[in-house]
Formats: structure tokens, C-alpha cells, sequence
């Protein structure tokens, strides 16, 4: 499948591995209230979102299209969670080995589990299930 293929990504949706300085991109009412629950977004499910290759080992990429945030914690192994900080909403975005951090006020979350490793999030990233398809990254 190549990148031109229907349900692909288009590079543009795609971010690389640098940070996510999208505090007021998020959402209109970062900092106030808490994030709506996250769910896969209409129309993606079961189809390929992102590449293997888009995915850095140690590190992740944010599909800003549909607030996802894939990691690939070790070789081989891929995670999806939303984007959305569960503290006020924030994308998180920043990458550092083991962790994505939020740029709004600094929680960081594992990159395997989602789970908070440090606040004031007192939440993990929502895990969205995936499968590989080949070399497509698939929500299901
Ligand atoms: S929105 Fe506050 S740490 Fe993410």
C-alpha cells in the first residue's frame, strides 16, 4: 500500500517526532473543565492510519487529523492512545525515550501503557486496540 492508498494519511496529516506545541490547537477550552472521553474517530476504524515506518522505535508520532498518538515503545511493538491530555485536554505530543509529555504543564505518560508517569494528569492516555496489517497500522 502505498501513502496515495484510500484511508491513508497524507504526510501533512502525519507529524513527525517533534513536539506538539498545540495547547490552544487542542481544544478552544484548554484549561478549563476536563476532556471529553476520547473515541476512535468515525470512518478510521479498521483501516490504515499510519505507516510502521512512520512510528520511530523509543518514541511516537500524532496524527493531528484524528488527535492519535502512536508509539512504538520497542521494536516491533505499537501503541495507540488519544492525543488528548486527560488533566485539561492538551495534545500531548512531546517525545522523550519512554515517554510523550503534555507541553501545557508537563505530565508525562509511558509510551507502552499510556499510563501517567507524572503529573498533575491523575489519568493515563485512553489505548485505542490496533493491528498491523502488513506494514499499516490499523485501528480496530
Ligand atoms: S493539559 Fe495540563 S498537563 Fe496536559
Amino acid at each position: 500500500m502505498t501513502s496515495n492508498s484510500p484511508g491513508m494519511p497524507t504526510r501533512r496529516q502525519v507529524l513527525g517526532t517533534a513536539g506538539v506545541a498545540a495547547c490552544g490547537v487542542a481544544l478552544a477550552g484548554c484549561g478549563v473543565g476536563v476532556p471529553p472521553e476520547p473515541v476512535v474517530p468515525p470512518g478510521i476504524k479498521g483501516k490504515v492510519i499510519a505507516k510502521t515506518s512512520d512510528v520511530p522505535v523509543g518514541g511516537g508520532t500524532v496524527i493531528m487529523d484524528w488527535k492519535i498518538i502512536l508509539t512504538q515503545p520497542s521494536e516491533g511493538v505499537f501503541k495507540a492512545f488519544t492525543a488528548n491530555c486527560p488533566h485539561k485536554g492538551c495534545l500531548v505530543g512531546r517525545f522523550s525515550e519512554k515517554a510523550v509529555e503534555c507541553p501545557c504543564h508537563g505530565s508525562t505518560f509511558a509510551l507502552d501503557t499510556g499510563a501517567c508517569l507524572g503529573g498533575p494528569a491523575g489519568a493515563p492516555l485512553k489505548e485505542f486496540p490496533l493491528r498491523l496489517d502488513g506494514d499499516g497500522i490499523v485501528l480496530v
